[in-house]
């Protein structure tokens, strides 16, 4: 029965993907330009990062006297807690340590620490790592992580997909700067979104929205337009191209600070590259005192009032030059900056036209009437000081 279950279990997550060297060193770069010290004598915790898989556990490693970190403990996640798929044979650097253990390398997480020259070579790198099971399977939450993150500066990871929400208020909750990569429709999560307005999290310096290729087990099951993706970006084989995949961090960094170089708004009636906005402006919503800019870099820089933008927006966003006013998912917000239930009217032209969400009916959902529709996913965003 128990075996059943597990079986389960392992069947129906598939958050085995593995991020490559130089998409985490081209982050953690832009980092280190904007601060060389940012992570001296700190702790950095990688919770969900298997050491014979995980490129972030490389990373650090490697780099581990450059950066001028105190220390760095790894955690992986219990092999049978993984797909079937994932990593089945033990490597041969478990099976020969000392205290390789045949139920536990099956059953419990793995910890890694790297703190001292422990091989006395003169310098503290790879070779330096010292391993043990963790008590339990290593699951984030577990009380036995949660102490690891409290003792640590840094939670950097790609964490497991499907536990993004709770991945976000496991690392807030211990008040840790974080840096994980996640999809960008996160960013209108609620509780994502607050952590944003706030100027808690943004976006990371690259790879925003783009497509970011990871490694798979083998065996994986693939999407083929995903497995051609990453094909044509040159990685052939146990590769995946994740679309809309973005770095979330609290760590600051340059591409933060510079301010986007807009057209005023008659100039972008005139010359903006879209058709929706070239001879033909903007639109203001039926029920909410702003404008619609479907493009970021239509953005007018003279315009004083509220713009719903793509949330696309954010990896320009630069919390000088705007502030955000809110999230077109999240209605109790919507209703308190002042959009107003739609009309009877609006309800009957967006059907006119084919509308056929439900849900339009009811909640503050902002509307647009020619033609009668609703934009996908916008940001509400204003000038700090709007500029000729
Ligand atoms: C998207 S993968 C990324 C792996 C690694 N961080 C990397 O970037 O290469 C997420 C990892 O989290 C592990 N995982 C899944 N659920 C977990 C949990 N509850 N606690 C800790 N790790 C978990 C998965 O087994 C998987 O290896």
């Amino acid at each position: 029965m128990a075996n059943q279950n597990l079986g389960t279990a392992r069947l129906v997550k598939n958050d085995e993907f593995y991020t490559q060297f130089a998409d985490i060193e081209k982050e953690m770069n832009a980092y280190l330009e904007y601060d060389e010290n940012v992570f001296r004598d700190k702790t950095v915790l990688l919770p969900c990062d298997d050491p014979e898989w995980s490129n972030f556990t490389k990373y650090f490693a490697q780099n581990f006297k450059k950066l001028g970190l105190k220390k760095l403990i790894s955690t992986s996640y219990a092999r049978d807690r993984k797909p079937s798929n994932v990593d089945p044979q033990l490597s041969l650097f478990e099976q020969q340590s000392p205290q390789f253990d045949e139920d536990k390398s099956q059953q419990n997480g793995r910890i890694f620490i790297l703190d001292s020259d422990t091989n006395g070579d003169g310098k503290t790198d790879v070779q330096d790592l010292t391993w043990d099971y963790l008590e339990g399977d290593g699951d984030f939450r577990s009380d036995e992580l949660k102490a690891l993150r409290d003792q640590s500066d840094f939670v950097i990871t790609n964490p497991p997909f499907s536990l993004f929400r709770k991945f976000l208020a496991w690392v807030v909750e211990g008040e840790k700067k974080l840096v994980i990569i996640g999809n960008m429709n996160a960013i209108t999560y609620k509780e994502t979104f607050e952590l944003i307005q706030s100027d808690r999290l943004w976006l990371g310096a690259t790879a925003n929205g783009s497509d970011m290729v990871f490694a798979v087990p083998p065996g994986s099951d693939i999407k083929p337009s995903d497995r051609e993706k990453a094909a044509r970006l040159g990685y052939e084989g146990n590769y995946t191209r994740l679309g809309n995949s973005c770095w979330f961090t609290s760590i600051d960094h340059g591409r933060r600070h510079q301010p986007l170089s807009l057209m005023t708004m008659s100039d972008n009636k005139k010359f903006s590259k879209h058709k929706e906005v070239n001879g033909v402006g903007y639109q203001k919503y039926a029920n909410f005192d702003a404008i619609e800019v479907p493009f970021t870099d239509a953005i007018p820089s003279d315009f004083a009032g509220v713009m719903g933008v793509p949330i696309s927006f954010l990896s320009k966003y630069s919390p000088e030059q705007f502030e955000i006013v809110g999230n077109m998912d999240d209605h109790e917000q919507n209703k308190a900056i002042g959009v107003q239930p739609l009309s009877a009217d609006f309800i009957d032209g967006y059907r006119a036209v084919g509308g056929t969400g439900a849900q339009r009916a009811g909640g503050y959902w902002t509307g647009l009437t020619d033609p009668h529709r609703f934009p996908y996913k916008r940001i509400f965003i204003r000038h700090r000081s709007p500029t000729k």
